[in-house]
């Protein structure tokens, strides 16, 4: 039909610039139905879309419609949903539908879901047959704005989080904002914790619109969340496009993330979302940066202020000094055994470094609940 031929020119687009590896992000509402969305990508024999028995029924059929267009066969497969999934286990399920589908070399791989859905479609696309291309269709608050783009791909293992994965990016990432109206207030929060990471580490004034805001983010009007979308992709494309394999600032998007991926394996993955653990990661790190001199204690009332008000936790759980410390051990960042975190230095801006020992298990003591 002649409506769905014409361009997106309600997409808005956020460049993640890599070189070769450059992609856009587009960012808008009806995108997925849309046939401008994927006029760019690369006309093949064959596509998998990849996800979960959550977003399956809510929108395969029609990403299966809008792509037929552009593949001989568009081969679908249902993960099992969640966190507690993303594992060995389902990533098979992955490479199974890919060579029992007789899939190539040039077969596009779709991930049509959350960071989950996401980061195990990317982690099989970079290994099947060493590396095929993939979109990421992100249904999830939390992966419009962080998880889909900048390529870190992975699958948990029992001992740490995300810990067995690849860089490898994507060719395009696909934020249809209308697919947010069907995500359950829990997930919509979690996504929120991941905008708010943006503020202190590298825009107060956007920390300012957030607080503005966040009633109007949280009734998940529109205009608001294209903006805290768009605004949160710039600044993670800005530091990406800096440091594609982490090697410095990237970093920073960790903020929160030591003390967060410790509650996501010590209670187990799946029983705190990721997006909770981060946000209460980040009410820790926040203290932690205060302890240290670096910011005073207005900041991390603000910080965790917001993060009570956008419906997420700001006390850990009882885990104990001890294996929180033991769980942090098992940490990207971890150098030589000493354990490192990013800490604001000032607002709107953090660095990564060690901290002594007892001073985080001061802060561990005092962040977690009674
Ligand atoms: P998720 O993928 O588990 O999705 C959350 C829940 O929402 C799931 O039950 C899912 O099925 C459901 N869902 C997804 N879209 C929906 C929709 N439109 N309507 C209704 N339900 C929907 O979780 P997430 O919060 O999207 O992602 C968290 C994961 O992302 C973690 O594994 C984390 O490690 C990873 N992550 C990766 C990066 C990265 O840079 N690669 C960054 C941040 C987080
Ligand atoms: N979410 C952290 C990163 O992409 O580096």
């Amino acid at each position: 039909m002649q409506a769905s031929t014409e361009p997106a020119t309600h997409a808005q687009r956020v460049n993640i610039e890599l070189g070769e590896r450059s992609y856009p992000i587009a960012i808008g509402a009806a995108l997925l139905d849309d046939a401008a969305t994927w006029v760019d990508l690369p006309r093949t024999a064959s596509a998998l879309i990849v996800t979960n028995t959550t977003v399956g029924p809510l929108y395969l059929q029609r990403l299966q419609a809008a792509l037929q267009p552009r593949h001989k066969a568009v081969f679908t497969v249902v993960l099992p949903d969640g966190e507690a999934h993303k594992n060995w286990q389902t990533l098979n399920l992955i490479f199974d539908a890919l060579l029992e589908n007789e899939c190539d070399r040039k077969t596009i791989l779709y991930a049509l879901g959350g960071g989950v859905v996401g980061d195990m479609t990317g982690f099989a696309a970079a290994s099947y047959m060493r590396g095929v291309p993939f979109v990421q269709v992100a249904t999830t608050l939390l992966a419009q704005v962080d998880s889909s783009v900048g390529g870190k791909t992975a699958i948990n293992h029992p001992l740490g989080k995300n810990m067995i994965g690849a860089f490898y990016q994507p060719l395009l990432v696909v934020c249809d904002l209308d697919t947010l109206k069907t995500l359950p207030a829990r997930e919509l929060s979690a996504g929120l914790a991941e905008i708010i990471k943006y503020g202190p580490i590298a825009d107060m004034a956007f920390l300012d619109w957030i607080e503005n805001n966040l009633g109007a983010l949280l009734a998940r009007e529109p205009a608001a969340l294209a903006h805290a979308v768009k605004r949160s992709c710039e600044i993670k494309a800005w530091v990406v496009g800096q440091d594609e394999r982490e090697s410095g600032i990237r970093a920073i998007l960790n903020f929160g993330h030591t003390f967060g991926h410790a509650i996501e394996s010590g209670l187990g993955y799946g029983e705190w979302l990721h997006g909770e653990a981060v946000g209460c990661g980040m009410v820790m790190a926040a203290h932690l940066s205060q302890r240290l001199g670096l910011i005073d204690m207005t900041l991390v009332e603000r910080l965790t202020k917001v993060i009570h008000k956008a419906g997420l936790p700001v006390k850990g759980p009882r885990l104990g000094a001890d294996r929180y410390l033991e769980l942090m051990r098992v940490d990207k960042k971890t150098d030589a055994g000493e354990l490192r975190f990013v800490l604001i230095d000032k607002p709107g801006s953090a660095v990564m470094r060690g901290a002594p020992q007892a001073l985080v298990r001061e802060v561990i003591e005092q962040c977690c609940a009674a």
